[in-house]
């Protein structure tokens, strides 16, 4: 067996968002130590966050624009580890407005190369899915269910496949069409599938958390924006606090893993 090297133990978090809301209160926390960096029309702010070196940035909305973002920030700030945070469409009857679910998995709904290739596979990758990390995701499961826990009516946290796709669902024919297509799916977002693949390529582990903001039906348009400034942004910054502040678990025992015994 081999060991890796032990000198950079502490590794750097990439963490995503589509819109300001949802990382703004962790940027404020980054303060003024945080050095930005513009590239392809985005910033990514590099500093250190519960003494966990990161850079974040706003991809902005939809697939194409989180696949570029996730690139850059591979490609150019030696990111390790890459988190999405974020809002979503529920679609599992059991998955409401305020919940939080963790991608497992992410898929695209609105991929289809038929007759070349089966309908939702990604070309030339053999896949439909991209799973996310294990440990990254059972680590936000744990973090978001215990800061639900402390809220109002305790929503809950759900762990299964999320849907993306270039279009916001607004209506229930969408929503009945979505749940047939994919049965499994929790709930439908606009960017972490991209993110999840551009990772799988790169070979860095990532993880998605969308918290609830519409059932993706003929009124998510109303409920969206609501949501995103009054609960979207306290929870997503809520359950990441906690998770960078229980990042050094993993990284304990990722070293642990690693340690040739003595
Ligand atoms: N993100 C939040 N709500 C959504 C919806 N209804 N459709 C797609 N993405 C979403």
């Amino acid at each position: 067996m081999s060991y890796p090297a032990q000198e950079s133990i502490i590794k750097t978090l990439g963490i995503l968002a589509a819109l300001a809301e949802e990382v703004s209160a962790l940027l404020d926390e980054m303060g003024p130590t945080a050095h930005t960096q513009r590239i392809g029309m985005r910033d990514y702010h590099q500093g250190v966050l519960y003494g966990q070196p990161c850079v974040i940035a706003l991809t902005r909305v939809g697939k194409v624009a989180a696949a570029a973002t996730t690139a850059t920030l591979l490609h150019e700030f030696n990111v390790e580890r890459v988190v999405f945070t974020g809002v979503a469409g529920g679609i599992a009857e059991n998955v409401q407005v305020g919940d939080v679910v963790i991608g497992s998995a992410l898929a695209q709904h609105d991929l289809d190369a038929r007759p070349f290739f089966p309908r939702f596979e990604v070309p030339l990758l053999h896949t439909s899915r991209f799973a996310t990390s294990d440990a990254l995701s059972a680590l936000l499961l744990r973090c978001a269910a215990e800061f639900l826990a402390g809220q109002p009516a305790a929503p809950a946290a759900h762990l299964g496949l999320i849907a993306t796709g270039d279009q916001f669902l607004n209506s229930a024919q969408a929503l009945a069409r979505l749940r047939a297509d994919m049965p499994e799916a929790l709930c439908v977002e606009m960017e972490g599938a991209a993110v999840a693949q551009v990772c799988h390529e790169f070979g860095v582990p990532c993880a998605v958390m969308r918290t609830v903001s519409d059932r993706a039906d003929d009124d998510s348009h109303i409920d969206f924006p609501l949501f995103l400034r009054d609960v979207a942004s306290v929870y997503s910054a809520g359950i990441l606090r906690r998770f960078l502040a229980t990042l050094p678990e993993l990284t304990q025992a990722e070293e642990a893993f690693n340690t040739p015994p003595a």
